[in-house]
């Protein structure tokens, strides 16, 4: 005999299937839709990795960073006048950017990504020593915390090089590598806290480490500053890590060379460091002054 297509005992087979095709139509179409929210929202924050420190107002985010305004690009310069930087534009104008940059081997049209430090005219003591201070080509160099790359830009037009760099930021480690890609450039650049991350075994023996570090500001204590922006706060722990780090870094005759507040002083103060102001700040040095410290390897100054 012909087998029904339905009996009584495939009722209740036959209800579960209409209900859970039903609760699944529902689920895709409705606005208020039963799939969790997590599963398709990308998470609004991600939890820190291991290796960064969990407290500490440099870390009270992530990804870490310095900036939050819209991504754009900004030019780099060396001229008569030294270093100096500006705004170009932002992302939309990417054709009109990318046609006439680089002007010159002198001058670079830098990307922003999201949360990455800006460029700024504030730096320039920084950016003229690299270029009219001793770095020669053929040097290996390693910048920390290199941003946009920007200052790995201006590394390699001096060493001709390849140059190192880590940043804590990772969108930092990528912006700069695009730089490098747009300044033709090679760039080894890794993520993670200076402070604590093992650098791979190429990062060592350098002629130079640059930072163009987070900043001692003595109440740094604004909640709105503290979210935004990397600093050291008043007691130097950054400053004072980065010395410790030295000597496994340098050459013996090696030199670091940190921009900071005047503040920084007294942490980097290892034999043999000398400062260095912009001229019209000689007069009156305070402790938000900007200041170059040049520090001589703190394994071997004497
Ligand atoms: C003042 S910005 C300088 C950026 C770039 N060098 C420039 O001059 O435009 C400081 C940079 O240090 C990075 N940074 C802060 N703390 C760090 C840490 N512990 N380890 C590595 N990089 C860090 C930040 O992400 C940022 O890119």
């Amino acid at each position: 005999m012909k087998k029904p297509l339905l009996t009584p005992r495939d009722l209740p087979r036959l209800l579960l299937g209409v209900t859970l095709g039903v609760v699944g139509a529902v689920a895709v179409v409705s606005p208020f839709s039963l799939i969790p929210r997590a599963w398709v929202e990308a998470p609004t924050s991600l939890p820190a990795p291991e290796h960064l420190p969990s407290t500490g107002p440099s870390h009270a985010t992530w990804p870490p960073h310095e900036w939050t305004d819209d991504p754009k690009w900004h030019w780099v310069r060396y001229d008569d006048e030294g270093w100096s930087t500006g705004y170009v534009g932002t992302y939309r104008s990417l054709e009109d950017l990318l046609g006439p940059a680089p002007a010159s081997d002198r001058q670079l049209s830098v990307p922003l990504f999201p949360t990455v430090y800006q460029p700024d005219n504030l730096d320039k003591l920084y950016y003229d020593w690299i270029a009219e201070g001793p770095i020669e080509r053929g040097d290996k160099v390693l910048v920390i915390g290199t941003g946009s790359g920007a200052d790995s830009w201006a590394v390699a037009l001096k060493t001709q090089s390849k140059v190192y760099a880590v940043d804590i930021n990772p969108l930092a480690v990528l912006n700069a590598r695009v730089t490098a890609r747009l300044g033709g450039f090679e760039l080894e650049a890794v993520a993670g806290d200076f402070q604590a991350i093992e650098l791979p075994k190429s990062f060592r023996d350098f002629d130079y480490v640059l930072w163009n570090m987070p900043f001692v500001e003595a109440g740094a204590s604004d909640e709105n500053f503290l979210s935004r922006n990397f600093h050291d706060g008043d007691d130097g722990t950054i400053a004072t890590r980065f010395l410790e780090r030295l000597p496994s870094l340098l050459k013996p005759e090696g030199v670091a060379v940190a921009l900071n507040y005047a503040l920084a002083r007294n942490y980097l103060n290892t034999p043999g460091t000398t400062t260095h102001v912009a001229p019209d700040d000689e007069a009156a040095i305070t402790d938000t002054t900007y200041m170059l410290f040049v520090v001589p390897n703190p394994g071997t100054a004497q």
